[in-house]
């Protein structure tokens, strides 16, 4: 089939809409169907971690299989779960940035068939833009203009979001990504994947100051970009030597766990919220939005509240939920779909980050 420029069809805006969302970004196959007025008629959402859980993370290979397996029937169970069929879908939005390439193209060749199928218009999704978006829909009202932090296992980034559709990318990780740390220092200490709710359970009975562990760049004031892989050596280091020691042969007490655990997790929690409030003081906005697996952490909501409150700031932190990867959070393609931003047929897949 030949597709060009001029595959974007013209679109009448209508009064109400439904679109299907779609998201497989990375391990997480997920449809749902929003309204224009942002109602919720079905979620669904299928997660791997069963298949990458010996891994000690996300293998790629292994998640784009799995998601072309799990596709439909997700988007059928959740048409099902919104009462309706394919003819009362007016759009379909996908998730084409950034992520796993693999993963990315499941979700973006089901998204076109079914546009192509149906003779309905395709809409972008930025993944991490709908990972801010997610804090609009937990707090019923505007949020814009804001500071977004985003801290997943991919990705650690911090966006001046001046509307749903004007992103400017402020700062970000020059390493490794919060929630991919949390990962690797849990696998350190024997705990289960995903690391984060395992590091925070184990954190729960630790002592935050019993371990000294770096703050990379949080002392910098000019810079928004973190850095989490001198925070994962230094662990490794309170453990072991150099070398490629095998952590499985390690006779870890329990208030060893706990305490390294709290520690490391204080020190992500220090450089996520010292950097979020810098980007507030330095834009003078005065909301701050939270979202991504990692904004779970119970202690990073505390300390965030905590601050956002001596700071006068309004807080947005999507619930749980919402945090790790959905597809209620692609709503944000209802703000392109109002102003006309459909995509073309030949929408791509971008791996990376959209800077
Ligand atoms: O946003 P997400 O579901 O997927 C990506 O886009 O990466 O984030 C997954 C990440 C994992 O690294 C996981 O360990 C982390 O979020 N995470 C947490 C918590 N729950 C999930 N990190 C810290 N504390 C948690 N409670
Ligand atoms: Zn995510």
């Amino acid at each position: 089939m030949k597709v060009g420029p001029q595959a974007v069809p013209h679109v009448e805006v209508p009064r109400t809409f439904r679109i299907l969302t779609l998201e497989s970004s990375c391990d997480e196959t997920a449809a749902a169907v929003v309204t224009d007025s942002l109602e919720v008629l079905g979620s669904v959402v299928a997660s791997q971690n069963d298949l990458h859980g010996r891994f000690g993370g996300v293998v790629p290979e292994i998640a784009s299989r799995a998601h072309v397996e799990r596709i439909l029937p997700v988007i059928d169970e959740t048409l099902r779960a919104a009462r309706m069929t394919l003819d009362e879908i007016d759009a379909v939005a996908v998730v084409h940035t950034p992520g796993l390439a693999g993963s990315l193209l499941v979700g973006l060749v089901a998204a076109k068939t079914l546009c192509v199928a149906r003779k309905i218009p395709l809409i972008a999704i930025d993944h991490l833009q709908a990972h801010v978006y997610a804090c609009r829909l937990a707090a019923g009202e505007d949020v814009f203009p804001c500071i977004g932090l985003i801290a997943s296992g991919g990705h650690t980034n911090l966006y001046r979001c001046r509307t749903p559709l004007e992103f400017d990318l402020l700062g970000a990780t020059i390493d490794d990504a919060a929630g991919e740390a949390f990962d690797k220092v849990a696998s350190m200490l024997g705990l289960p994947y995903p690391g984060g709710p395992a590091i925070e359970k184990a954190a729960a009975e630790g002592d935050p100051r019993a371990y000294a562990l770096p703050r990379a760049l949080l002392n910098n004031k000019d810079r928004f970009d973190f850095s989490f892989s001198g925070l994962k050596t230094a662990v490794r280091y309170r453990l072991v030597g150099p070398g490629k020691p095998d952590f499985a042969q390690l006779k870890l007490s329990h208030r060893q766990v706990a305490d390294l655990a709290a520690s490391f997790q204080e020190a992500v929690v220090d450089c996520l919220v010292g950097k979020a409030f810098l980007c507030l003081r330095k834009t003078g906005l005065a909301t701050l939005c939270v979202g991504g697996g990692v904004a779970a952490n119970r202690r990073l909501r505390e300390r965030l509240e905590a601050q956002a409150e001596m700071e006068g700031v309004r807080l947005h932190i999507a619930p749980p939920k919402l945090c790790t990867d959905n597809a209620v959070m692609g709503a944000i393609a209802v703000e392109r779909f109002k102003v006309g931003q459909f995509a073309p047929l030949e929408l791509d897949a971008l791996p990376g980050v959209i800077r």
